[in-house]
């Protein structure tokens, strides 16, 4: 869903927030028309780097001077103001609270002419947990010392709403099950409670 966003939007530069070891700017970047920036911890771009220069595919994927590895906090650090961009953040706001997520998003709009899109079931969305599920929470709890996955995004309206207050318009949710067939997402036929947010920002 979020591969579609990015390339249909008319922006060709991509900043992506907390990539990880997402594939996609490897992927977009052999289209020398994108310029593709990653942002993620120190360690994880540094892990990323040392994955990428064990092959000679990921050498060349490095030496890409359409592709930047940027090692940063995303809700610390300055946010690179390259734009128009489309920013990108998949999985990341799940783990972040209220206040920090109300925060990512007006640091994000403060960067002038963009189209944020970002990943975030809320709580409506999801199924009530199972027994698996409610052990799974259990065992996070315990890894993280209490952390669990943040609930506080009520419904898609909060997050909207959100997102309007941080100066974005346009917001909107788009849920894998209402668009699984015309996206031609994989595993259509599967019930998903997966919803992307989609908001645009101009320069003020
Ligand atoms: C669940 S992973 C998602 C990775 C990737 N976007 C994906 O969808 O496969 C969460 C990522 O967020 C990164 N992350 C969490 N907080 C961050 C922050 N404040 N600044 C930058 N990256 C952060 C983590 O290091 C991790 O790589």
């Amino acid at each position: 869903m979020i591969d579609r966003i990015v390339r249909s939007s008319p922006t060709r530069r991509v900043i992506e927030l907390a990539v990880g070891l997402s594939r996609r700017g490897a992927t977009l970047s052999a289209d020398p028309t994108f310029d593709y920036i990653e942002i993620d911890v120190p360690h994880v771009i540094a892990h990323k780097r040392r994955l990428l220069e064990r092959s000679a595919a990921g050498r060349v994927v490095l030496a890409r001077p359409n592709l930047q590895l940027v090692a940063g906090d995303v809700l610390v650090d300055a946010l690179p103001a390259r734009t128009p961009a489309v920013v990108v953040a998949e999985g990341l706001a799940m783990y972040l609270a209220g206040d920090a997520r109300r925060a990512l998003f007006a640091r994000v709009r403060a960067l002038g002419d963009v189209e944020l899109v970002f990943d975030l079931t809320p709580a409506s969305d999801e199924p009530p947990p199972g027994a698996i599920g409610r052990a799974l929470e259990r065992a996070m709890k315990r890894f993280t010392g209490g952390q669990a996955f943040e609930r506080d995004a009520r419904t898609r309206d909060d997050v909207v709403a959100e997102l309007g207050a941080a100066g974005f318009a346009d917001a909107r949710a788009i849920a894998a099950r209402d668009v699984a067939r015309d996206w031609q997402l994989p595993f259509a036929d599967r019930a998903t409670p997966v919803v992307i947010f989609v908001a645009r920002a101009t320069r003020s």
